[in-house]
């Protein structure tokens, strides 16, 4: 696997050197920034020198995919996602093994998952193999910025906004693709330790029928509110419960959420209200490799928090691409605070994420395919050139 050769300055690239629906155009920054050191990185605080932007119109589809310095958006201010929230959002991580190659966790997943979110907003569908393509292209110009150390890696921001200027509520005639790159340490501040979290029956996120499925700023802008109250009482986040009887987990404000009971691994189950999440289907799938019994199942607050008193709760964790594996060591209900494992990571946790990790850094086996290296890119040759004049 070769990384990518780029001799292309200023030119077109072609994903793996083969022709492909549509050529990138590459303008690139004359003023590359200074990038943070790995030991210092938090989560979405630094953004490389690039990103890639592709433009939606009614009747021409979506066209001009390119590759700029990163910039600021000039929108009109009556632009409508900045009034009705037309927008979605993935987010996605690219690891620097040992061995130095760049592989992207689950994309293509990720680029169907895009798409899935777009239909839920009347979003036009993208080709999911030039959403690939902008992964491939984008963290190729900016490889530098994957930083290598254990624990971070480079988070890929694909979003889709509205960008027409109208003030009636419809579905928009003109969108933007984006996607931005970000060098990430951990989500939390606890790093890998475990966090608190919050069960709220005041407060919902989503209900069946609604957006919960769909990865788009309204469920985030819903969150935040009863996040704060949370964090007043000392909780790191909530932990969503049903929108209707306010009774069954949903899931944690940027996770889902999985407890052990017994030796039973329970989460949620894709009713509509949460995200069908990428790590989530991966630990899942993980447990079933290892023979354990994981049930997709409702599962009540009341059930949780008596196993908690029973003693039977023995682990309780968050998956997410963000945060991957995140052990919770306390449980709030009701004013009730329950301890899970002692506060510490239990070790089904660790084992979960160490297994996870492995993989995403290309240290073990990967039976299911999950990672795919960064495709080399190469200049379109005498075509290209013909297209430069
Ligand atoms: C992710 O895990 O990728 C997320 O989207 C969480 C994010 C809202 C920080």
């Amino acid at each position: 696997m070769a990384l990518a050769l780029f001799d292309d300055r200023d030119g077109f690239v072609w994903f793996d050197g083969k022709p492909g629906p549509t050529p990138i155009a590459i303008t690139r920054t004359t003023e590359p920034k200074v990038r943070p050191v790995d030991d210092e990185l938090r989560f979405g605080s630094a953004f490389t020198d690039h990103m890639f932007r592709m433009d939606y119109t009614e009747g021409r589809g979506w066209h001009d995919p390119r590759i700029l310095p990163y910039q600021p958006f000039s929108l009109d201010p009556a632009t409508s996602v900045l009034h009705y929230a037309q927008s979605v959002f993935d987010g996605l991580k690219a690891y620097r093994g040992q061995d130095g190659v760049i592989r992207f966790f689950r994309a293509a997943t990720h680029a169907a998952r895009l798409n899935r979110s777009c239909g839920y907003l009347c979003i036009p569908a993208l080709d999911p193999e030039l959403v690939l393509q902008s992964f491939h292209a984008l963290v190729g110009v900016d490889q530098a910025w994957v930083p290598s150390k254990r624990g971070t890696s480079l988070y890929l921001r694909p979003a889709v906004i509205a960008s027409e200027a109208f003030l009636g509520v419809h579905p928009a005639k003109s969108y933007t693709y984006f996607l931005i790159l970000s060098p990430v340490g951990p989500y939390y501040a606890e790093g890998i330790n475990p966090v608190k979290i919050l069960a709220t029956d005041t407060h919902v996120r989503a209900v069946q029928g609604g957006l919960g499925a769909a990865k788009t700023a309204a469920n985030y802008a819903a969150s935040i509110f009863a996040a704060e109250e949370a964090q007043k009482q000392g909780y790191t986040q909530v932990l969503w419960l049903d929108g209707v009887e306010h009774k069954y987990l949903d899931e944690v404000g940027t996770m889902n959420i999985m407890v052990k009971i017994g030796d039973e691994i329970v989460t949620p189950p894709l009713t509509g209200s949460i995200l069908a999440g990428v790590t989530r289907d991966s630990i899942l799938t993980l447990c079933r490799d290892w023979g354990m019994k994981a049930s997709e199942r409702r599962i009540s607050i009341d059930e949780v928090m008596a196993a908690a008193r029973n003693g039977t709760l023995s682990e309780m964790w968050g998956t997410g691409t963000a945060a991957v594996v995140s052990p919770v060591g306390e449980l709030g209900y009701k004013g009730e605070r329950v301890t899970i494992n002692d506060g510490k990571t239990g070790p089904l946790t660790q084992k979960l994420y160490d297994a996870i990790i492995g993989i995403q850094y290309g240290e073990t086996g990967d039976a299911h395919g999950w990672t795919t290296p960064l495709q080399a890119l190469r200049a379109a040759g005498g075509e290209s050139a013909a297209r430069k004049g």
